[in-house]
């Protein structure tokens, strides 16, 4: 067994697809390397104790905000026939927490992996996503797997449940410039509108879920073609039909119309919305600089670049 086990993981971002993909649509999603979580874990002789941004202190005392993560533990422990060991459990960050970058996902991906590491064990794909789907219920209502698959494999995905993911090659000549609005997304909350909404009226919600399907079908075309004009309109009318699905705010907005303004070919909120981060395309890197520098006049309080000619 090794002392130490460490593991890692990256945020994600959904391109396409958000809130279609729970209702069985298609989605795109990112790997977001720029933030990453690790995880770091020792063994010890005294009962498991966890260090992170929300708490430090024994797991077993562990605010309500780590159910999951609790449970996580405990089922991978058992999982790996050791449910008894004594751990010393940290995780760093710098990927901000609730605002649509997947960082539930990332912390479970980066424990399971610290764990199977720690008791040398071969982690597979299946058992990890399986592992970390059982925590991220504890999180969400009804998640799609779109963040855990994404995180799991490290690269761009098409995924769409029920289905194989498919890894996606994107080499596109654009920057994406992605935006935190310092306010909480509410994944929960936003899930549950989307459903309200779809249940008062389902011909419309339906439709509006249809469309995103096709624009996501449509931006594997652009991803292959090279074609940033296409995707740029294709993600304002996604913008479009979120907003319709009363998930974008007032701050999101103003981010999206700044970076539409200082040039930028399409911009859309990333993930569940009503808080967290927008993205926007732009062409060239002069451009991204022109609408960070907008973006963060208008507000935001984060920013990062995500060159699509190389995700890996
Ligand atoms: O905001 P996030 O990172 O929790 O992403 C949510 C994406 C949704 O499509 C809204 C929900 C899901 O389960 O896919």
């Amino acid at each position: 067994m090794n002392q130490v086990g460490k593991g890692l993981a990256s945020g994600k971002i959904i391109l396409m697809g958000e809130h279609a993909v729970v209702y069985g649509k298609p989605a795109i999603a990112l790997p977001f390397k720029q933030a990453m979580i690790e995880t770091n874990i020792i063994k010890t002789e005294n009962a498991t104790e966890i260090d992170c941004i929300y708490f430090q202190g024994k797991l077993e005392q562990a605010p309500l905000v780590l159910d999951g993560i609790k449970n996580l533990i405990v089922n991978t422990l058992k999982f790996l026939e050791r449910p008894n060991f004594g751990l010393s459990i940290t995780i760093h960050s710098n990927l901000p927490a609730q605002r649509g970058l997947g960082s539930s996902a990332a912390v479970s991906v980066s424990i399971v992996r610290a764990l199977f590491d720690v008791f040398e064990v071969t982690l597979q794909d299946f058992d990890l996503k399986d592992l970390v789907a059982h925590a991220e219920r504890i999180h969400h209502i009804n998640p799609s797997g779109l963040d855990v698959n994404v995180i799991a494999a490290g690269q761009a995905v098409l995924f769409q449940r029920d289905h194989a993911i498919q890894a996606l090659n994107v080499a596109m000549d654009a920057i994406l410039v992605v935006a935190d609005t310092g306010s909480m997304g509410k994944t929960r909350e936003a899930v549950k509108r989307v459903n309200t909404l779809f249940k008062k009226n389902p011909e419309r919600i339906s439709k509006g879920l249809e469309r995103l399907e096709t624009l996501t079908l449509d931006t594997l075309n652009f991803l292959s073609n090279n074609d940033i004009q296409g995707l740029g309109k294709s993600m304002s009318e996604a913008q479009q039909i979120l907003s319709q699905f009363d998930i974008s705010n007032p701050q999101l907005d103003t981010l999206i119309t700044t970076a539409l303004e200082a040039g930028a070919l399409g911009a859309k909120i990333t993930g569940s919305g009503m808080g967290g981060c927008m993205i926007a395309l732009c062409s060239d890197v002069e451009t991204s600089t022109t609408v960070s520098k907008a973006l963060r006049q208008a507000g935001a309080k984060d920013l990062w670049t995500l060159d699509l000619k190389d995700v890996k």
